[in-house]
């Protein structure tokens, strides 16, 4: 009985091995049957098909695979980096595999058949080739199938819908498809949307390693769902050109990804101020009043958009003379109010002759044709005109000369005083269209070779808002530009924020907006935000209340709706909810410094300002599923109320110590909080030992400067924070133009020694007084500078002197002047020696 039955499972073998190169018309890469030496790397020569490995750094590995032995031309939209000095790697070759070795990383390539697994320092793996599958292709589709363990969790993948984990849950999977999509009203079960970027990072038994797959073709991720242990992933053409980084630390992963495809610009700091928008705002008398409106009833904002309804026809590039006759005099009111303001700019020029865009655009070649050389149109905004109703043309921004044509085009625009451009309907959306966009024989540039929509639909959108960002870089070489994209691609961080377009104003919506944002930091795009209130449809005044406080660590923090819709603005759903949202911007506004050195970590480092927990948590496995709560940097935590009629709210806090941001209580690391909650309450907590830096509110940013700095200390036996500043506006902090200062503070029986270093850098803010807020200090018998003791001065005493301390909701507070020299506090809380 035994025999047979041995035999049995070995034909079912047999037939499992050959399934995988049978199944849906895929071949499985063969044996190696040549090695070669590469700089860095080697080249692995299996019949027909080739791979080449190459290490970038000691923890960057750059795997090719050409299923025809011919790998394209060196050109990526995404990496703009790939030289990080030369690496000492060695090859060796031994009779079943062949090592590639680094530092860092191990590649073991089995030779037959071909197999891959890269493993770091310590043996740890972080790649392995399914035996069965490996690498495989079916014409020109590429596929890698690499093993999952049981614990993994796979984050990224840009903007996605469903949980943050896309692992999914109880290990179902996901699978989801980079094609970027105009995807109106979108809910939690849409894919894909309008942005792609195919990296994900795994996080395995606390450490993590990050995967990228440098194609804009359509590309697929099925993360455990067609088999649970695989991670099957790869492109509809284009080859496979894929990045495996290590960390082991989340941050690490990031701020290499972000090292190989840039990273997000420090912005403007108006544009981290609120924005105001709607689909439109028109004519010139309500934009005026919707600003009067802000500040009489202070509510603080900075900036105010205008939606497609401000051009004449839907063509770019104009002002309706009838209801914005005269665009320059607003724009200069406005600004005198401390208002920014951003104009829509589509890429989609009617076909009319005499309209000069389209007459200059036509002259230069810049418009997209078809494979037989006829101009490609369709319907899109201008075809609605209400008069000159015509189809659309479509600038080829792959093609250098067309981006540089189209850049210029902002001029007009920066003259009259417009402060940012919002590239909208850029997958690009063309209606009627089979699948809402390009056809696939409509033929671009490709940055000089030449190719067919399939190759470049994905980089579109990028390659808009780049011909937007380096047009407004060239026209005002001193400013930060601020660009707003929907459609974008790996690498599209250097260019613009990026917003998730078209939600809804559901409760569903809201709660799916924070993984979604988290993800697209994890990837790369560190400045980013969703419609506040939600886009289609209305929110009830609770609704909109609760997601401006969810978004209080929204990098981008703007209001917007659809046309048609009832008022959506802060006062729009009567005086108590008024009031509520106030608050809410109000706290964003205190917060500012806060965010600000954020957003300076994520243009210098890659790590985003807005983080999921597990960035922060690697080895606490309840933060690796917790996309309900957020933080903003390293130290604060956001549980925001997320349902209607709460009551109460569980938050669920991270290993360590932390403290109520309102309260200055202490609350357990590591355990699960369940708080009664108000229509007031945004649960904020604040780790142990973090510096946190504070202005009094504003109602622009126009306004900080001279403005009472304040940084609480929350309590820890030692700990550090920093601080930066600079002009917010213009690039001379690359030249030097910054202040940056470390802070230290050691707190024991004897008190809270406070060290501040030295300001670095030549920034020099208005003068203005700085006060420190020591949490969970409640006594002092004493406060000395550098070593002379301070008076105390209590109440309305406090508040006027120049140096000072006192103790107020249980904190001690000193204030002083500003100064730029190192200087050190000691605030006594023991007994005297
Ligand atoms: C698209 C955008 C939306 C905008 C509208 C009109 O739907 O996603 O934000 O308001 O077009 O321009």
């Amino acid at each position: 009985m035994r025999r047979p039955f041995r035999r049995l499972a070995f034909l079912l073998a047999l037939l499992a091995a050959h399934a995988a190169p049978a199944r849906a018309g895929w071949s499985s890469i063969g044996d190696v049957s040549a090695v070669e030496p590469l700089a860095q790397g080697v080249l692995l020569r299996a019949g027909e098909s080739a791979v080449a490995a190459t290490a970038l750094s000691p923890q960057i590995l750059r795997l090719r695979y050409a299923p025809d032995g011919r790998f394209p031309r060196e050109h990526s939209w995404a990496v703009v980096r790939r030289d990080f000095g030369p690496v000492d790697a060695q090859v060796i070759e031994a009779a079943d595999h062949v090592d590639l070795l680094t530092s860092g990383l191990r590649l073991r390539v089995e030779r037959a058949p071909l197999r891959l697994r890269v493993l770091d320092a310590d043996g740890r793996r972080l790649v392995v080739d399914d035996a069965e599958r490996g690498l495989s292709h079916a014409g020109a589709a590429v596929r890698a199938a690499w093993r999952l363990d049981d614990t993994d969790h796979v984050y990224g993948l840009g903007e996605k819908t469903g949980p943050l984990d896309k692992r999914g849950r109880n290990l179902g999977g996901s699978h989801y498809a980079m094609w970027n999509t105009d995807a109106p009203a979108w809910d939690a079960s849409t894919d894909p949307l309008y942005v792609s970027v195919p990296f994900l990072l795994v996080l395995r038994g606390g450490r993590a390693h990050g995967v990228f797959l440098d194609n804009a073709w359509r590309s697929h991720f099925d993360i455990g769902r067609d088999a649970r242990g695989l991670l099957q992933f790869g492109a509809e053409g284009g080859g496979f050109d894929v990045y495996v980084i290590d960390g082991p630390d989340p941050k690490a992963v990031i701020e290499r990804y972000t090292a190989l495809t840039g990273r997000t610009p420090l912005p403007p700091r108006w544009a981290l101020g609120y924005q105001q928008s709607r689909w439109s705002y028109t004519p010139e008398a309500r934009v005026r009043r919707l600003a009067e409106t802000f500040r009489a009833r202070r509510v603080p904002a900075d900036g105010l958009w205008l939606d497609i309804d401000y051009q004449q026809d839907f063509r770019p590039f104009t002002w309706d003379a009838a209801r914005f006759p005269a665009p320059g005099r607003l724009l200069a009111e406005l600004a005198a109010q401390g208002f920014h303001v951003v104009t829509i700019v589509d890429p989609h020029p009617p076909c009319e002759a005499g309209y000069a865009l389209y007459d200059a655009g036509l002259a230069g070649g810049h418009f997209l044709r078809r494979a037989d050389g006829s101009l490609f149109s369709g319907p899109v905004w201008p075809s609605q005109a209400a008069q000159h109703a015509a189809d659309s043309v479509f600038p080829d921004f792959t093609r250098a000369a067309t981006r540089a044509w189209w850049g210029e085009q902002y001029g007009p625009f920066l003259d009259l005083g417009v402060a940012g451009i919002w590239n909208d309907m850029n997958e690009p959306a063309v209606w009627g269209t089979p699948d809402g966009t390009l056809p696939a024989d409509v033929i671009h540039d490709n940055d000089g070779e030449p190719a067919d929509h399939r190759a470049v639909h994905n980089v579109y959108g990028m390659q808009f808002s780049r011909a937007t960002f380096e047009g407004l870089q060239r026209l005002r070489p001193d400013a930060r530009p601020f660009v707003l994209t929907r459609a974008s691609f790996a690498g599209g961080q250097r260019y613009a924020a990026v917003w998730t377009g078209d939600n809804t104003a559901d409760w569903a919506s809201l709660r799916q907006s924070l993984p979604m944002l988290m993800n697209l930091g994890v990837s790369g795009f560190a400045f980013v935000g969703a419609d506040v209130g939600g886009f289609v449809g209305a929110p009830s005044g609770e609704l909109f209340a609760r997601w401006l406080q969810a978004a209080l660590f929204s990098p981008f923090l703007r209001a917007h709706t659809e046309a048609r819709t009832p008022d959506q603005e802060p006062w729009s759903y009567g005086e108590a909810w008024e009031a509520v949202n106030r608050r809410s911007i109000e706290l964003r506004y205190r917060l500012l410094p806060t965010l600000y050195n954020a957003m300076e970590e994520a243009a210098r480092r890659g790590v985003p300002a807005l983080r999921p927990l597990f960035l922060e948590f690697p080895d606490d496995p309840a933060s690796a599923g917790r996309d309900d709560e957020m933080l903003l940097g390293a130290d604060l935590l956001l549980a925001p109320v997320l349902a209607a009629g709460a009551t109460q709210r569980e938050v669920y806090l991270p290993p360590g110590a932390w403290f109520d941001f309102w309260t200055g209580q202490p609350l357990a690391g590591g355990s699960t909080h369940t708080l009664a909650v108000t229509p007031e309450s945004v649960p904020l907590f604040v780790r142990g030992g973090a510096f946190v830096f504070l202005q009094p509110v504003v109602q622009h940013t126009g306004a900080m400067a001279g403005q009472p700095l304040t940084v609480q200390v929350y309590p820890a036996a030692d700990s550090r924070g920093a601080q930066y500043e600079d002009d917010g506006a213009s690039l001379a902090y690359a030249r030097g133009g910054f202040a940056r200062r470390s802070f230290r503070q050691h707190r024991d029986a004897a008190g809270i020694a406070l060290q501040a270093d030295a300001v670095a850098g030549r920034y020099r803010g208005a003068p203005r007084a700085l006060r420190f807020a020591l949490i969970g200090a409640a006594t002092a018998q004493g406060v000395e500078l550098d070593g002379r003791a301070l008076p105390r001065r209590d109440g309305e005493a406090f508040e006027r002197a120049s140096a000072a301390w006192t103790v107020r909701d249980g904190a001690v507070w000193v204030s002083l002047r500003d100064r730029r020299v190192a200087f050190r506090l000691f605030v006594r809380t023991g007994a005297m020696p």
